[in-house]
C-alpha cells in the first residue's frame, strides 16, 4: 500500500539524494573512526574524545537515512564499494596530526551540510515533508558540531603562534 500518499516516481528521487547522503555519512563515518585511533599531536585526548562522539552520532544518523530510505519505499545502499562509488566525501588514509584532522573534518561537514540541503529541496518539491524534517534536524546539528569544531580550531590556532 502507498501510505505516503506521493507517486513513487516522485518518491524515488528523494531516495536517490537520500542513498548519496548515506553513502557520503558512511565515508565520513570511517574517516572519524580512523582519526581517532591514528591522532597524534599535543592534543591528543581532548580529539580523540571528540571524534568518538562524533562517529556515535554519526552512527545513529546512518541508521535513521537508511530506514527513512526504506520508510518511503526506496532501497538503501549497503555495500562499502557502493558508498565509495556514490560518496561526496572521500576516503582519508594518511595519518595527520590534530589540526590537520580537524579541518579535513570540516570539509566533510561542509560536503554533508550541501548535500542535507539539496536532499531538503529536493523532498520539499515533491512534498515529502517527513524527510524535510528529519534532514533539517540532521542540518542544524551538524551546523552546531561545525561551529564547535571550527571555534576549537581557531583557538588551538591562537595559543600555537
Ligand atoms: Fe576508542
Amino acid at each position: 500500500m502507498n501510505y505516503m500518499g506521493i507517486e513513487n516516481r516522485k518518491l524515488e528521487r528523494v531516495g536517490d539524494r537520500l542513498n548519496i547522503l548515506l553513502a557520503s555519512y558512511s565515508v565520513y563515518y570511517q574517516n572519524l573512526r580512523s582519526f581517532h585511533w591514528h591522532i597524534q599531536g599535543q592534543n591528543f585526548f581532548d580529539i580523540h574524545k571528540l571524534f568518538e562522539d562524533l562517529y556515535n552520532d554519526a552512527k545513529v544518523k546512518i541508521d535513521d537515512i537508511a530506514e527513512r530510505i526504506l520508510t518511503i519505499n526506496q532501497k538503501p545502499f549497503g555495500s562499502m564499494a557502493v558508498y565509495l562509488q556514490y560518496s561526496r566525501i572521500k576516503e582519508s588514509r594518511d595519518i595527520m596530526i590534530d589540526q590537520k584532522m580537524v579541518s579535513t573534518i570540516l570539509k566533510n561537514h561542509s560536503k554533508l551540510i550541501l548535500l542535507m540541503r539539496e536532499t531538503i529541496k529536493e523532498a520539499s518539491e515533491v512534498g515529502d515533508e517527513g524527510t524535510v524534517d528529519m534532514i533539517g534536524g540532521f542540518l542544524s546539528s551538524l551546523e552546531k558540531k561545525s561551529w564547535i569544531l571550527n571555534a576549537w580550531k581557531n583557538r588551538t590556532k591562537i595559543r600555537l603562534t
